[in-house]
């Protein structure tokens, strides 16, 4: 039923890297959605549809890190059965730490560990972006497993062509790709893993402010086909 997850090295490196920077990354993105109304326009967008046909079914926070969004998803206060899922465990401490009324479990989102048709909602905020695009069919193929018929997910990630490798933060020697895409290329993997695409969003990057940007951002909202 869950798809095995090999631990191929870009696991490995993204989950040593982002357990070495959870401390000081919990920091660096502490305020950020405030700052962000088009995101926050998005997730409520995302959270009223997943109470609205979610079936009541959990919601998961799929590359929660510090569990911001997560926490963002229940304060809306929709009633959303909200929760987090990391690959890196330093990660997932903080995020309890921060959140200690949600929950926040270990996993990957190539192979999530969830039953079939088992979840109201699916987030991939900023976590996709980690993922090669060899991989990135078997992500989304095991997001469409998971979400209930009718069930959505939304994705946000860097809009561009290429990777970047980033080797040093905060002083900490780290080894962390990160995949910008178009946001047409996801739309089209969603269609391919058998997702129905509703929505696809581009924003200019943001130069100026608390929270400067190096690209323009995009922000892709799907949904698994309703049975017949
Ligand atoms: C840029 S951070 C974004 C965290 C959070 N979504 C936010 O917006 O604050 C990316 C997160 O995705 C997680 N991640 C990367 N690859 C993953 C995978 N294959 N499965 C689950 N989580 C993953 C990382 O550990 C990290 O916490």
């Amino acid at each position: 039923m869950t798809t095995p997850d090999p631990s191929p090295d870009f696991l490995n490196t993204t989950r040593a890297s982002y357990d070495a920077m959870a401390p000081a990354y919990v920091e660096f993105v502490r305020g950020e959605l405030a700052a962000k109304p088009l995101e926050r326009a998005l997730l409520s967008t995302f959270a009223e549809l997943a109470a609205a046909g979610g079936g009541g079914l959990p919601v998961a926070d799929v590359g929660c890190g510090t569990g911001r969004v997560t926490a963002h998803l229940h304060e809306l206060g929709l009633g959303l059965d909200v929760f987090g899922i990391d690959l890196a465990l330093q990660m997932v401490a903080v995020a309890r730490e921060e959140h200690p009324g949600l929950r926040f479990e270990e996993g990957s989102m190539l192979g999530l560990g969830l039953p079939d048709a088992s979840l109201g909602g699916l987030l991939a905020w900023y976590s996709t972006i980690h993922v090669p695009d060899e991989e990135l069919p078997r992500a989304f193929a095991e997001f469409h497993r998971v979400l209930a018929p009718g069930a959505h997910v939304q994705l946000g990630f860097q809009v561009g062509d290429e990777a970047q490798r980033l080797t040093e933060a905060w002083g900490m020697e780290i080894s962390l790709d990160f995949h910008r895409r178009q946001p047409e290329k996801i739309a089209g993997l969603l269609r391919e893993a058998g997702l129905d695409v509703r929505s696809v969003v581009w924003r200019e990057r943001e130069t100026d402010g608390p929270f400067p940007e190096r690209a323009p951002q995009g922000f892709v909202l799907a949904r698994r086909p309703s049975a017949v």
